[in-house]
C-alpha cells in the first residue's frame, strides 16, 4: 500500500462524527497515536471548520482529515413529510418547543469545497455520495487524498470512477448514518464490514478501510485479516477524553436498560444507527426526507437534551458499542491494536 493509510503507524481512522462528537482534540490525539484522525465538517459553517483546522494545525505537525456530506436533493415524499411534521407536533408541545421548519439545504457544500482545496488537508473525505471529478482533481493539485464511503462494490466502481484514492467500506453495523450514495432500502444489500472489504479486495488496488462495528482488537486483525489496509472506527471513541459527545449519550451508550441498536429515520430522514430509544420506537415510519427531519426533529431533540431526556435524542451507535472504553484515544488506539495481525 502507498500513500498515507499505508504509511500510518497504527492502522487506525478515528471516524469523523458530526454533531458534536469530533474535536480538534480527538484529531490531535489520534494524529499524536500515529493514527488518522477526521474533522467533521458536517452541520457546520466554513468559518466553523476553517477555525477547526487551524486549531488542529496549531496543535499537531500529523496528518489529518475532512469529511463533508455529499449534498443530494429535496425529499420526493412530500406528502409524508407534512404527515409526520403533524406526527411530531404534540410532541414538541409537551417538551415546550416548536418543531422546526423542515428545510432541504445543501450543508453549505461551496463553502466547504472551497475551503477544502484552500486549506489542503492531508485527506478529505466524503459520505452520501461521490465528489464530483472537477473537485478531486482540485484536491489533488493541492496534494489532497481523497477518500470515499462506499456500502457496496457499484459505490466503489463510481467512487473509482470519480477519482477516489482510498475507498472506505462502511458495513450494515456501522453507527450513525448510512454512507449510501442512494438512502434507499429497497436497494441496499446491507453488507457486513468484512464482506464488503473482501468484495472490495477483490475488485481494486486501492487501500480499503473497513468502518463498522470494529469494536474489539480481534475485530481490526479480522478486518486487516480481509484484506483491509486499516479501520475506521466511530462508536469505539465516544466515550473517549477527547470526544465531544454528550454526557447523555456516553451514559446511555453503557445503560443496560438499551437492548440493542437499529436503523431510523425518525430523527434525521436518512437512515442511521442508533440505540434504540422511545423516539425511535414512536415513529418507526419517517419518511426519506435527509436534511429536512434533521432541520423538523432539531428543536425537539435540543429540547430533549436539555431536558436530560435521551429516549429524545439521537443516540446514535454501532452495533458493537457496549465494548466503547472511556479514556485517553492514543490508549484507545493501542488497545484496538493490540491483537497482532
Ligand atoms: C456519532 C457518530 C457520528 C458520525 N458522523 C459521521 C460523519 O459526520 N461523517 C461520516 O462520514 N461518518 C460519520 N459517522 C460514521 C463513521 O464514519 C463510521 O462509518 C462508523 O462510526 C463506523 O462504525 P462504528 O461506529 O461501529 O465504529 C459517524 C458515526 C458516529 C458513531
Amino acid at each position: 500500500v502507498t500513500g498515507i493509510v499505508g504509511a500510518l503507524e497504527r492502522p487506525v481512522v478515528v471516524a469523523p462524527m458530526a454533531g458534536g462528537a469530533s474535536t480538534p482534540d480527538l484529531v490531535v490525539a489520534a494524529a499524536d497515536a500515529g493514527a488518522l484522525g477526521f474533522l467533521a465538517a458536517g452541520y457546520k459553517t466554513a468559518a466553523q471548520v476553517e477555525a477547526q483546522v487551524a486549531d488542529v494545525r496549531a496543535r499537531t505537525s500529523g496528518p489529518f482529515g475532512v469529511n463533508l456530506f455529499v449534498p443530494g436533493a429535496p425529499t420526493r415524499f412530500r406528502d409524508e413529510l407534512s404527515a409526520y411534521v403533524r406526527e411530531l407536533a404534540p410532541e414538541a408541545a409537551v417538551r415546550g418547543v416548536d418543531v422546526g421548519d423542515p428545510v432541504w439545504d445543501d450543508d453549505d457544500w461551496a463553502a466547504k469545497t472551497d475551503l477544502l482545496v484552500d486549506l489542503c488537508p492531508d485527506v478529505a473525505s466524503f459520505t452520501f455520495g461521490r465528489p464530483q471529478p472537477t473537485l478531486v482533481t482540485a484536491l489533488h493539485r493541492r496534494g489532497t487524498v481523497v477518500m470515499v464511503t462506499v456500502t457496496d462494490v457499484a459505490e466503489a466502481e463510481q467512487a473509482i470512477s470519480s477519482g477516489a484514492d482510498v475507498l472506505c467500506a462502511q458495513g450494515i453495523q456501522a453507527g450513525a448514518h448510512r454512507g449510501s450514495f442512494s438512502d434507499d432500502d429497497r436497494t441496499d444489500a446491507g453488507m457486513t464490514t468484512l464482506d464488503l472489504v473482501a468484495a472490495l479486495r477483490r475488485r481494486t488496488g486501492l487501500p480499503v478501510v473497513a468502518a463498522g462495528g470494529i469494536a474489539l482488537p480481534g475485530d481490526v486483525a479480522a478486518a486487516l485479516g480481509a484484506g483491509a489496509d486499516a479501520v475506521q472506527a466511530g462508536t469505539a471513541f465516544l466515550r473517549s477524553d477527547e470526544s465531544g459527545a454528550s454526557e447523555l449519550h456516553k451514559q446511555a451508550l453503557v445503560d443496560s436498560g438499551y437492548t440493542g441498536t437499529a436503523l431510523t429515520r425518525a430523527f434525521t430522514g436518512r437512515r442511521a444507527r442508533g440505540l434504540v430509544n422511545r423516539f425511535m420506537e414512536h415513529h418507526p415510519d419517517a419518511p426519506r426526507a435527509y436534511p429536512e427531519i434533521h432541520h423538523l426533529t432539531r428543536p425537539l431533540r435540543s429540547a430533549a437534551v436539555h431536558q436530560g431526556d435521551p429516549h429524545g435524542v439521537n443516540l446514535w451507535a454501532g452495533t458493537g458499542y457496549r465494548h466503547a472504553r472511556t479514556g485517553p484515544a492514543a490508549a484507545i488506539v493501542e488497545w484496538l491494536c493490540s491483537a497482532g495481525t
